[in-house]
């Protein structure tokens, strides 16, 4: 039996005809007589997308009730007459000055107390019913416009919920929270029960008496702390569906989306993108890093699992610099282009830019742009112009999926427990745990999904659960059943702790993964940022440790590893344990990489997991997308200098038009995507 899926997708995907290019376009920001030029530009450039008005409510709505769409339909009109079809979005993240002025309130307000005031944009609290009000007026009133509009693709919700405010701690805030755990445990007995608040004197005789948490002398109550940010997450939620069911109201056919932000803590993207027709993301990783496409990639994966696999859109990079980093590293020739490939690699159907024209006004002056200040002359806008030539070559691979047969878990509620305060370290965050496996995996050209724990697995031969510290029963159900079914489970160390109440679970650690797992964790080491153990493997190999150690018993797993110092000496560091048809592996320390390499090959060979392409020069990235009847492989060379790939077998390399046969040799910062039939008789 399937365990059931617990984040069925229930927007309805959307259907692409063509790879789309572009960008947010502001045309608020410049005199009409630039429009023009902007969409003969446009034109020449390919873009056949453009995300309108996301910052536009004062110019749509310059005074209360009052909508001024003349503008609108000229530009509306301007961009269907060039080809440009329109991303069009609720202005919701910028609220206009009026707005503030009327209703004060609205503002939001940090947790130390400071209000967050006009000037600047994000500056509203998710819950004030005021700003709601005019949020969905203004949607309303978009969609009652433009509904039929042919220029109109799609709609674009708000902009990058929970950025720069990502909660609000205001006296509406306090009243919906109460609310909000008013309909999760509807009596102050299970708020008590849940929260524990027999510790310390915190019980609750009065839901009025319940305050966010908010600064206080000691250690705050967990519980209300991972309360408050499912609240905070679900009310960003809410925002987005009123929204959305106003413009689906008025265009149930016109998808809606709204643009996420990578690894965002505030927001539970798997939660949230159920609720979407189409998942997009901005995506800035920082390229003078010589990793960064490791990054890029990591991002990209999250969100083609987040509904999964559908097609994605990356809705916003920089064409070159940012401006909100310390020193803004320029995107060096080729690196804009190999990013976008990678994108469509990893899913992507729709490449667009923050934004199309460079600002000449604002704070966002020196931030790139698809056409900057140096305008057609310069070295962006011929990268620009080239790209936008040379995606719809890819138009035949838009139903082609990214498949991995590898998923690491992630849960939201299990990122915002990890990292509350009083643990054994309160060094350990999530995400250098998820970070250095997916690189591990990236850098073998080994596909990668992020799996929500109590999710549908069965379509991977290895999971790995890094700090998989909160995780509820039916999780841990999901993950037995999995590997009774034949899976290889990897979890590693502060797993199975504690309910989702964050309360611990009875017993020796990992309570809910012993039998799995076959072993007991007696106590956590966590070491001084200079401690160090060592662990002599079974098969001879030593490696370093640090930072964390457990002290385990084995209970019928066997051990891989062992540490070599410290008191507990000899005890096991890395287990294995048959378990029924599979096997549940557990990484009790912080392994250096060379380690976590040899745990790896020894996890992946027992899963019997391939790269996309064996033998590959360091530095080539290879991506392979698939329908029923053809295969895309991307090759993407990260190197500065020229590389050749041997090939399975001959194709057509899309982006040179030609055709190749056993090796293709790949040029410094060059890509190929091959595309070749599938042979279904030899399957
Ligand atoms: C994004 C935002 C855009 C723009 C961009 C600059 O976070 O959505 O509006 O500010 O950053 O990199």
């Amino acid at each position: 039996m399937q365990p059931e899926v617990v984040h069925p997708a229930e927007g309805k995907p959307m259907n692409f005809t063509q790879i789309y290019f572009g960008g947010d376009y502001n045309p608020e920001q410049w005199p009409e007589e630039v429009w023009a030029e902007d969409a003969r530009l446009m034109q020449q450039a390919g873009v056949n997308l453009v995300s309108l008005g996301i910052f536009a409510w004062a110019r749509i709505e310059p005074r209360p009730g009052a909508f001024d769409f003349a503008w609108l339909d000229r530009l509306m009109d301007l961009l269907h007459a060039h080809g440009v079809a329109v991303n069009l979005a609720t202005p919701t993240a910028a609220p206009p000055a009026w707005m503030v002025r009327l209703h004060p309130e609205m503002l939001p307000v940090t947790a130390d107390g400071v209000t967050l005031w006009h000037g600047s944009r994000r500056h509203y609290c998710p819950h004030n019913p005021d700003y709601r009000r005019y949020a969905r007026r203004v949607a309303a009133a978009l969609a009652e416009r433009y509904k039929s509009h042919p220029a109109l693709a799609m709609w674009h919700v708000d902009n990058e919920y929970g950025c720069h405010v990502g909660e609000c701690f205001c006296p509406r805030s306090t009243a919906a929270f109460r609310d909000w755990l008013r309909a999760r445990y509807a009596t102050l007995a299970g708020l008590n029960a849940a929260w524990g608040t027999a510790f310390w004197s915190q019980t609750y005789t009065d839901w009025e008496e319940i305050e966010p948490p908010r600064a206080a002398p000691a250690q705050k109550n967990p519980a209300q702390q991972l309360d408050w940010a499912r609240f905070t997450s679900d009310s960003w939620l809410a925002c987005f569906q009123e929204q959305r069911d106003v413009l689906k109201a008025a265009a149930p056919d016109v998808p809606v989306t709204t643009n996420f932000m990578s690894f965002h803590r505030p927001i539970d993207y798997f939660e949230f993108a159920r609720h979407e027709d189409v998942v997009s993301i901005d995506s800035y990783p920082d390229t003078s890093d010589p990793g960064w496409a490791a990054v890029s990639a990591m991002t990209f994966d999250l969100i083609r699992s987040l509904r999964q696999g559908e097609p994605w859109i990356l809705m916003e990079q920089a064409a070159s610099q940012v401006n909100w980093r310390q020193r803004n590293a320029v995107k060096k020739p080729g690196v804009m282009r190999l990013g976008s490939l990678q994108a469509v690699a990893r899913g992507a159907n729709g490449i667009l830019f923050f934004q199309w024209r460079q600002s000449r006004v604002g704070a966002e002056k020196f931030h790139s742009a698809m056409l900057t200040h140096a305008g057609t002359e310069s070295r962006t806008w011929r990268e620009v112009q080239a790209l936008g030539r040379e995606l719809p070559c890819l138009n035949a691979l838009l139903g082609g999926r990214a498949k991995a047969q590898v998923a690491i878990l992630m849960d939201w509620h299990n990122w915002w427990a990890l990292e509350l305060d009083s643990k054994p370290s309160n060094d350990l965050k999530l995400l250098p745990g998820l970070r250095a496996w997916h690189r591990a995996l990236y850098q073998r050209n080994i596909p990668v999904d992020f799996a929500h724990p109590e999710s549908d697995l069965s379509r991977y031969r290895l999971v790995i659960a890094p700090h998989l510290y909160l995780v509820s029963d039916a999780a841990a159900a999901n993950l037995a059943a999995w590997v009774e079914r034949g899976g290889v489970l990897l979890m590693d160390y502060f797993s199975g702790i504690v309910d989702p109440n964050e309360q611990m679970r009875p017993g020796s650690y990992p309570a809910p993964f012993r039998g799995l797992l076959g072993l007991e964790i007696e106590e956590f080491v966590p070491y001084s940022p200079e401690g160090r153990n060592s662990v002599l493997t079974a098969d001879g190999r030593r490696f370093e440790t640090r930072f964390w150690a457990d002290v385990i018993h084995l209970r019928g797993a066997e051990a891989l590893a062992r540490f070599e110092q410290d008191y507990f000496a000899g005890s096991a560091a890395v287990t294995r344990n048959a378990y029924s048809r599979g096997s549940a592996y557990y990484l009790g320390a912080e392994l250096e990489p060379a380690g976590l390499e040899w745990l790896l090959e020894r996890v992946l060979g027992e899963a019997e997991v391939q790269p996309v392409l064996a033998g590959l020069p360091e530095g080539v990235e290879a991506q392979r997308r698939a329908d029923s009847q053809r295969e895309w492989l991307f090759l993407l060379n990260h190197n500065a200098f020229p590389v050749r790939v041997r090939l399975p077998a001959g194709g057509r390399d899309l982006l040179g038009g030609q055709a190749v046969g056993g090796e293709i040799e790949l040029p410094a910062s060059g890509a190929a995507v091959i595309e070749t039939v599938i042979d279904r008789s030899r399957q």
